[in-house]
């Protein structure tokens, strides 16, 4: 295990190096952010990058689309295409793993670029346990299955759970464009509190939890989901289903309060036993490696044993 502590702060890019990946933070300042996403620049909010921006006018301009929140709303906006943004998806790489990437509502790509390390850990981590360990993995709140893929990767079997159907559709997609398309995985399009109530029914366990829950959200029959109300259940449901032999639980939020303290303290409460295994916590960022800048890009908490 090399891979130890994924997005740390401040030395992120030395601690853990991504080779190949096709994603680039270009520029930030003014709260926007230019980034690269395979062939094609973006440009999207940023209200944490409150510094000046650093390329040229002429660098910005080359981006084929910018997002921007509509008045007075902090979700919520709109595209602006210019004649050059695809018709077609197109795929970016990160080191085995394969997305395919387009421009969605709210501002989305089909990615959370901030979670790449973690992939990355997911895969290692996996591959690096004693040959025969059970490793069943859970990612609730799983989008195009990024995390998915990683524990895939990873030798895991799999369960997906998201109440979206296309994001569902989209991250089985992306198992098969990274090679994985045969590996055991187990899709849900489900509410995750009522998921996880089942799944303890059922009486089915996990040796790994992923879960990277919204501020606001809906499950697949309308379900209303809020952080603020709905986490301590959350974990508890997950407690539930968490194996006698946990190797590891991932907790990130992109939700203002919701800290890295704040993740471990609710872990400690609901998860894992005090002094049981290794924390590293700390916030995500988006790493411009020329600039040495990182925009802030919400936190994480990662328990583990090996
Ligand atoms: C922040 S994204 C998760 C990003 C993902 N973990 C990743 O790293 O790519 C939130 C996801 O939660 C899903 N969602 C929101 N409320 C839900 C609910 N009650 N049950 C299941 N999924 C829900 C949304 O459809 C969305 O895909």
């Amino acid at each position: 295990m090399t891979r130890l502590s994924p997005a740390s702060l401040p030395a992120y890019a030395e601690r853990y190096p991504i080779q190949n990946f096709d994603y680039r933070l270009l520029d930030s300042g003014e709260g926007r952010k230019l980034e690269q996403f395979g062939p094609y620049r973006f440009i999207r909010p940023a209200p944490q990058a409150i510094w000046p921006i650093r390329l040229a006018q002429k660098e910005w301009d080359q981006a084929v689309s910018e997002y921007t929140y509509s008045k007075g709303k902090e979700y919520g906006g709109d595209w602006n295409n210019s004649a050059r943004l695809p018709k077609q998806a197109w795929n970016l790489t990160c080191e085995d793993l394969v997305f395919e990437i387009k421009p969605t509502g709210f501002g989305h790509m089909g990615l959370f670029p901030e979670q790449a390390a973690h992939w990355l850990w997911i895969r290692d981590f996996l591959k690096s346990l004693p040959e025969g360990s059970p490793k069943n993995v859970l990612n609730v709140f799983g989008y195009t299955g990024a995390s998915t893929l990683a524990a895939a990767a990873g030798g895991a079997q799999v369960a997906h759970v998201d109440s979206s159907k296309a994001s569902v559709n989209w991250a089985r997609h992306n198992l098969e464009l990274s090679g994985l398309g045969e590996r055991p995985v187990r899709w849900y399009v489900d509410d995750v509190l009522k998921f996880l109530k089942r799944e303890h029914n059922r009486e089915r366990f996990y040796e790994g939890i992923i879960l990277d829950p919204p501020t606001f959200g809906r499950g697949a029959k309308g379900e209303v989901w809020k952080i603020e109300k709905d986490l301590p259940q959350l974990l508890q449901r997950c407690r539930n289903v968490l194996s006698r032999e946990p190797r590891f639980i991932l907790f990130t939020t992109h939700s203002p309060g919701f800290s890295a303290l704040t993740l471990k303290n609710m872990m400690l409460n609901y998860l894992v036993e005090p002094g049981s295994g290794r924390f590293d916590t700390g916030e995500m960022s988006l790493h411009n490696e020329e600039q040495g800048y990182h925009i802030p890009s919400g936190f994480y908490s990662l328990w583990w044993r090996d």
